[in-house]
């Protein structure tokens, strides 16, 4: 089966320029200039003319179904992706989870059985590392060499749950080191958090608001400090801070990326978009819809200012959604009295390569830089390119058209993802969704579904190509 995508402006990290796409299967064939095609027969041909050809998007952050504060994240692995296929992104890197006292081969296979015959595109894994010691560190050995999962995240935050003390940090960075993986890093003094949760708590400070004020960016940018020295100590071991809010960590992973060293860092749309005022703040109740971890930050500081400054330099080299959706009804509405017990997370699979695109209009990112962001970076960076996130000869057919004539109004009434609102209510993206192909196969098209659950393949990842 062939299909020429024909006459799109085709979107690299590199540069744009009008070019016809050959499919082959599941695979590009050619990138041609559009004088060499007229000789060219495919089954299907799609005009992309006016429009966008970009590499599908790759969100390397999301937690499908994931267990937490007492509930489960509400997209299963099946509604959850095909959300994502919805919104461009073709291939999701999630978090397999190891708790404290489980076997970390375990986790994996239990995130290997929920997900089997159920995602719509392409996905890979990330491993959770919840309980550090010494079968977890051979086991990390054991994933990278076997398993294709070459990234462990570990928590500074979230003590009694997920959290990882100095000391297990710097073994698992050492491990990390010799085998060649990537360390990402929630990076939050948890401890100082849970005593200003507490403070706060005891002066009957109760509304959503609390949970960002009881997480200060000082501790933010402490923790990534602290991390990115216990990598420099483990002698350079690639550091990966992810979900980054706020200006002062920024500053710290600047300064070590000035010094030459292993340290990258993501931030998400809902820290370039949305505010501890605007949302977090909202009247009554209605701000758990924006509690997450890293909290969003004040607009009376420059945060999203130097977040989006931070993409451009490199500084941040991806953006992921983090995407950890709960209802309000069950779920967020488990804190009405106490924050402390809302659930952590946003939703947003479906609309990051929309409102990243925005960055573009709004004049914060170049095309190309959109698609670096969004694709190509995730690809290098977690050991998935050039399979992954590129329009070139020999790379998977993961293709979005893109229409910059379009408009998208994001709202709970249209989008599909498994949540009772959204957190971008109303949001208006001066561009549009048009096709979506995944490995070949058209699985979106004007706003109609064609895909199916059960298509998506599990990919085993190399190392980074950023590795030094
Ligand atoms: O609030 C968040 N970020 N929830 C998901 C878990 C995590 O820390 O990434
Ligand atoms: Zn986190
Ligand atoms: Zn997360």
């Amino acid at each position: 089966m062939s299909l020429l995508v024909k006459g799109g402006t085709v979107v690299g990290p590199t540069g744009t320029r009008v070019a016809d796409v050959l499919v082959e299967g599941e695979k590009i064939v050619a990138v041609l200039d559009p004088s060499f095609t007229p000789t060219i027969t495919a089954n299907e041909v799609i005009d992309a003319s006016g429009k966008y050809v970009i590499p599908g998007g790759i969100d390397a952050h999301t937690h499908m179904e994931m267990p937490f504060g007492g509930t489960s994240a509400s997209d299963t692995f099946d509604t959850g992706t095909r959300a994502a296929a919805y919104g461009g992104t073709t291939t999701i890197i999630d978090f397999a989870i190891q708790r404290t006292g489980e076997v970390v081969q375990d986790g994996l296979a239990a995130w290997r059985a929920k997900t089997e015959g159920e995602c719509h595109i392409d996905y890979a894994f990330h491993m959770i590392l919840g309980g550090v010691d010494t079968d977890a560190l051979k086991a990390m050995d054991q994933l990278v060499a076997d398993e294709g999962i070459t990234s462990f995240k570990l928590f500074m935050a979230y003590p009694g749950v997920f959290y990882s003390d100095d000391g297990q940090i710097l073994r698992a960075m050492q491990t990390a080191r010799a085998n060649g993986a990537m360390i990402m890093m929630h990076a939050e003094n948890g401890i100082a958090i849970d005593v200003l949760v507490q403070q706060a708590l005891e002066r009957g400070e109760t509304d959503p608001i609390y949970h960002g004020i009881t997480r200060p960016a000082a501790l933010e940018a402490e923790a990534t400090n602290r991390a990115i020295a216990l990598a420099e100590v483990a002698q350079d071991c690639p550091l990966y801070i992810v979900h980054l809010s706020a200006s002062q960590a920024l500053a710290k992973v600047a300064e070590a990326r000035d010094a030459g060293r292993n340290v990258f860092a993501e931030t998400c749309p809902q820290y370039l978009y949305l505010t501890l005022e605007d949302q977090l703040g909202a009247p009554g109740f209605e701000g758990a819809k924006w509690v997450c971890s890293t909290p969003l930050r004040s607009k009376h500081e420059s945060h999203a200012r130097d977040l989006w400054k931070g993409l451009r330099s490199n500084d941040l080299a991806i953006v992921s959604t983090d995407h950890c959706p709960f209802c309000m009804k069950d779920q967020k509405e488990m804190g009405i009295g106490d924050f402390s017990k809302i659930p952590n997370g946003i939703g947003g699979v479906e609309h990051r390569v929309d409102l990243i695109f925005q960055g573009v209009v709004d004049g914060h990112l170049s095309l190309e830089r959109w698609v670096e962001t969004i694709a190509t970076t995730p690809a290098r960076m977690f050991g998935l390119y050039p399979q992954k996130g590129i329009v070139q000869p020999g790379s998977d057919a993961d293709l979005v058209i893109y229409d910059p004539n379009g408009t998208t109004r994001i709202g709970v009434e249209t989008h599909h993802m498994n949540m009772d609102y959204s957190a971008y209510e109303g949001v208006e993206i001066q561009g549009r969704v048009g096709t979506v192909i995944s490995r070949g196969e058209v699985i979106v098209a004007d706003g109609n579904y064609h895909g199916r659950k059960g298509r998506g393949k599990f990919l085993k990842r190399g190392l980074s190509s950023y590795l030094m």
